[in-house]
């Protein structure tokens, strides 16, 4: 049996272990009048609203990490369901509760901000910062490594090719420079379910929309006043209408205040065709996101439709023909139809089949645009596909490509009609 000392004061050099026999002698230094680090990017936000699901989630598979284990989560789930805010919030809250743990923030969306936030951590723990790439990862990785607690938060790891998933080990990845040494918390922020390759099946909390109660605080937050008994009917219609999504919630309670709009005033225009998307476009200054993000909801997704483009084409297809059907029940042979060409009368290739089913699907799900329904009585499996994201690739294809618009516009009346007819069929 294995025991373990712990020796503050010592000739040893910080962070040994001395090993006696059976016994494993831990040098913490002595921590008494050192300053933990602090790097964050964001200050406090002492209005968040406090998940109490995620928190005990979260909590219970970090909670080793503060006995001198090492730890690691990840946080995934659509843009704006408040990922970034839940690690601030954990960030600050471990922070007050051991004072000692030096805790880090890293933007890992692209190499660029890893690197730069990298050199952040370098000039705080007095480590060579201007060294190529490579070592001041590798310095900055030993460094935090060798500190008696720490936490690491990598947030917005959204392309997870840079961090060596889904490119089958060929090309150097940063995760190489990550540091998983005892004492040790690391906690990531995706928008995609892949994440959990680099964490663990079991430790993947996935952050989905808010419950009703916690986006009527949101609300009532934002817009700087509680939901009056008269307007409740309304708030509540409105929140659905927003998905419960904290980005559009706070998007939409910071321009009630700006242009004192009443909740009814709000809702009406955003149910009307015409003002819907001048209702969504808004983009209010958000202290606590990045200010090179958009933070309008009709582009907030832009960046991940990039990339599932840039994956596969029949994915991006599938996902633009979809956003012009009803959002919810959507039939699979519907999805399946999408991917086709859909010239009348064109059969669909087994081939193209197992594609949508193997890789398609799985991946709209992953990045949560769609969501499987649980089949009743032997009913053909659907799906429901996120509202907004719908509201977005509309938009978007509005704006910037007519043909495309047309052509997918087109695209899903055909599958549609195809499915009637079928079914008439039968
Ligand atoms: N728990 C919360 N309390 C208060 N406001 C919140 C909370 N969660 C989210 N918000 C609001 O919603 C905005 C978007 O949340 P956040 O940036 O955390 O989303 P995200 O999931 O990290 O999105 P992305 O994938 O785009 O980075 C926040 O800036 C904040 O205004
Ligand atoms: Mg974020």
């Amino acid at each position: 049996m294995s025991t373990d000392h712990n020796v503050s004061s010592n000739a040893f050099g910080s962070n040994t272990q001395i090993h006696q026999g059976n016994t494993v002698i831990h040098n913490y230094g002595s921590n008494a009048s050192r300053k933990a680090n602090f790097v964050l990017p964001f200050p406090p936000n002492e209005s968040v609203i406090r998940r109490p699901e995620i928190v005990t989630k979260i909590d219970k598979l970090l909670t080793r990490s503060k006995d001198g284990h090492y730890c690691s989560a990840a946080l995934w789930g659509l843009g704006g369901s408040g990922k970034t805010q839940i690690a601030l919030d954990y960030a600050y809250r471990r922070s007050h509760e051991d004072p000692a743990c030096d805790i880090f923030w890293v933007h890992a969306d692209n190499e660029t901000s890893f690197a730069r936030d990298y050199q952040r951590i370098a000039r705080k723990l007095n480590l060579d910062y201007k060294v190529n790439s490579e070592e001041l990862f590798l310095t900055v990785c030993d460094g935090i490594g060798s500190l008696q607690r720490w936490l690491l938060i990598l947030d917005n790891a959204d392309d997870l090719t840079l961090f060596g998933v889904g490119v089958g080990g060929q090309t150097k990845s940063l995760f190489e420079y990550i540091p998983h040494g005892p004492g040790g918390t690391v906690l990531w922020t995706s928008r995609d379910e892949q994440i959990v390759n680099l964490v663990g099946p079991l430790r993947g909390v996935l952050i989905s929309h808010m419950g009703i109660k916690e986006a009527e605080n949101l609300l009532a937050m934002t817009r700087r006043e509680d939901i009056r008994a008269d307007e409740i009917k309304e708030a509540k219609l409105l929140l659905q209408e927003l998905q419960w999504l904290p980005l559009a919630i706070s998007q939409a309670g910071s321009y009630m205040l700006r242009t004192s709009t009443p909740i009814k005033k709000y809702l009406s225009k955003l149910l009307e065709g015409e003002s819907r998307w001048d209702m969504l476009k808004q983009s209010q200054h958000d202290r606590h996101r990045r200010p090179d993000v958009p933070n309008s909801v009709l582009e907030t997704w832009n960046i991940s439709i990039s990339h599932i483009r840039q994956e596969s084409e029949t994915t991006y297809k599938v996902l633009n023909t979809i956003a012009y059907l009803d959002s919810e029940k959507i039939p699979l042979s519907l999805i399946l139809a999408a991917s086709n060409d859909n010239t009348p009368g064109q059969e669909r290739s087994p081939q193209n089949q197992e594609e949508v089913l193997k890789m398609v699907i799985p991946r709209l799900k992953e990045l949560s645009f769609i969501s499987e329904r649980k089949a009743e009585n032997g009913d053909e499996p659907s799906f429901d596909m996120h509202k907004l994201v719908q509201d977005a690739i509309r938009y978007q294809l509005h704006t910037d490509d007519s043909t495309l618009e047309t052509y997918f516009a087109t695209a899903a009346l055909g599958v549609t009609w195809q499915y009637i007819s079928a079914s008439t069929e039968q």
